[in-house]
């Protein structure tokens, strides 16, 4: 039953955000055989090449957008034995480093609407010549794992492009982690390419072709990243930017299926990034941790350190963090780490409350720094999370494991994952209203709570304790699978 997973990004290969960390990971923690295809971002002369390790050509191929652009699909081991990586370079549009922005200087790419068109378009050449084998299984899939919107045409041009006849009747299945990113394309693109679709209503949104909306249509299955997403994506507009109606239709296709993470990665008693490990049952090096980290950054290690990492975007919370923060130093002895990058708005938020801040109170790291992000959730004590949505979020998955109780928004899968603290019992810490103040009060509540040695404990040990690993979520995976035919 082999299933060949389709994305934009797959850690530690190419990453932007959480997609990375899912496919890196999912592939892995499935007993089926899978495989991972992506962009070639760079080539065989990028970045993404020296990680890929020893590279083996397996196809060469040619596809139509408006010009012919020729392509190659290279085979990697990096994964690991059992889950092949394949990349397709075509220079024209992923010649360059960058995932979503050019690496050189930050800017969008040109005519970046078609770099996902172009990319979906190779995998479908790829396919329908039958020359697929996942390594040494001498298989082609039985069906595709399709992510976001980067994928989303997959399904409609599966089955009703004539040109993809030979593979028309292979299942799919779309995870949605974000519906914030449509994949809009303009029709006259699109018309440049000549492809049969089933009618326009079925791949346009306000006037323009919308790649989630057709994937969500015309996958077989399609799943979010967590049950309550799921909910929230069907019941109103604001989720997914007024593509409710497309949701809805899915009626019983859709089904949110929460993370997991990698547990070895992510494991604070091995962890490489961490200046001293730690466990659940010895959690001295945490202590260890927090004092190298606040003296890298310049903190007062003897306060309770609050940390927040992630992008600095409305999704996340960026309008309630800065003018959260700057209350929360204002009205409790807490000292704050900030690691993330974004809007250019938010970052200056950011940086005003920070240069506002009394020494050793906080610290801002205005970058995308994959070691600082181990190492705060080593140190942390608290860990801030005020996403305005949040389709499951993984930050929280890993400041559970790091010993670090989360303070969340109660949306999306923050609401499935953090359970809140009862006095008793309870991971972490929930706040109703997305509004600074209710941000304040939550943050608040837990610093009083941290500061009873018995309490702070136990949230400790029922967050590391908790299990966030795959397992669970691989089998309903694996039983999706099988419901549409996969195997
Ligand atoms: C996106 C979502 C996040 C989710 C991740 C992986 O980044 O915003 O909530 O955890 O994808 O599915």
């Amino acid at each position: 039953m082999p299933v060949l997973h389709v994305a934009a990004e797959c850690a530690p290969f190419a990453k932007a955000g959480g997609l990375a960390d899912v496919v890196g990971a999912l592939p892995q923690a499935l007993e089926v055989p899978t495989a991972v295809v992506l962009p070639f971002y760079g080539g065989l002369d990028g970045r993404l090449a020296e990680r890929a390790g020893a590279l083996a050509r397996v196809h060469t191929g040619m596809v139509w957008l408006d010009g012919w652009f020729p392509f190659e699909v290279w085979r990697s081991d990096a994964i690991s034995d059992e889950v092949p990586l394949y990349l397709v370079a075509e220079p024209a549009h992923f010649g360059d480093d960058g995932v979503y922005f050019r690496a050189s200087d930050g800017a969008w790419f040109e005519r970046g609407e078609v770099r996902y068109l172009a990319f979906q378009l190779t995998v479908l050449d790829w396919l329908r010549s039958k020359n697929t084998p996942l390594a040494g299984r001498g298989r082609q899939p039985d069906g595709l794992h399709l992510h976001d919107h980067h994928t989303g045409l997959i399904p409609v041009l599966l089955r009703h492009d004539p040109a993809n006849a030979a593979v028309a009747d292979l299942p799919t299945v779309l995870t949605v982690h974000s519906a914030d990113h449509h994949g809009e394309i303009g029709w006259p693109v699109w018309d440049s390419l000549g492809v049969a679709v089933p009618d326009r209503a079925a791949l346009d949104h306000l006037g323009v072709v919308n790649s989630l909306k057709a994937g969500v249509g015309h996958a077989d299955a399609v799943t979010t990243v967590s049950p309550t997403y799921a909910r929230e994506l069907v019941a109103s507009p604001e989720p997914s930017h007024g593509l409710d109606y497309a949701f809805r239709l899915a009626g019983d296709r859709l089904a949110g299926i929460v993370n997991g993470i990698d547990a070895e990665v992510w494991d604070p008693a091995t962890d490489p990034h961490l200046p001293a490990p730690f466990s659940a049952d010895d959690l001295r090096g945490k202590a260890e941790t927090k004092n190298a980290v606040c003296a890298e950054l310049g903190l007062d290690a003897g306060r309770p350190l609050a940390v927040f990492v992630g992008r600095l975007t409305p999704e996340k919370g960026a309008e309630v963090l800065a003018p959260g923060l700057a209350r929360i130093l204002d009205q409790t002895d807490a000292a704050v780490a900030v690691l993330g990058s974004g809007y250019a708005e938010h970052e200056a938020a950011l940086g005003d409350v920070a240069s506002g801040a009394p020494d050793g109170r906080m610290s801002l790291t205005l970058a995308f720094d994959e070691a600082l992000a181990h190492r705060l959730y080593g140190a942390a004590d608290l860990f801030l999370m005020p996403s305005r949505q949040e389709p499951c979020g993984l930050g929280q998955l890993y400041a559970m494991r790091y010993g670090a109780p989360p303070v969340v928004h109660g949306v999306g899968g923050l609401c499935d994952t953090v359970e809140p603290w009862d006095g008793a019992a309870g991971t972490g810490f929930r706040f109703g209203a997305f509004a600074p103040d209710a941000f304040v009060d939550a943050t608040r509540a837990a610093l009083a709570v941290l500061a009873d040695g018995d309490a702070r404990a136990r949230l400790q040990q029922h967050g590391m304790r908790r299990d966030s690993s795959w397992a669970a979520s691989a089998r309903a995976y694996e039983r999706l699978y099988r419901s549409v035919d996969i195997g």
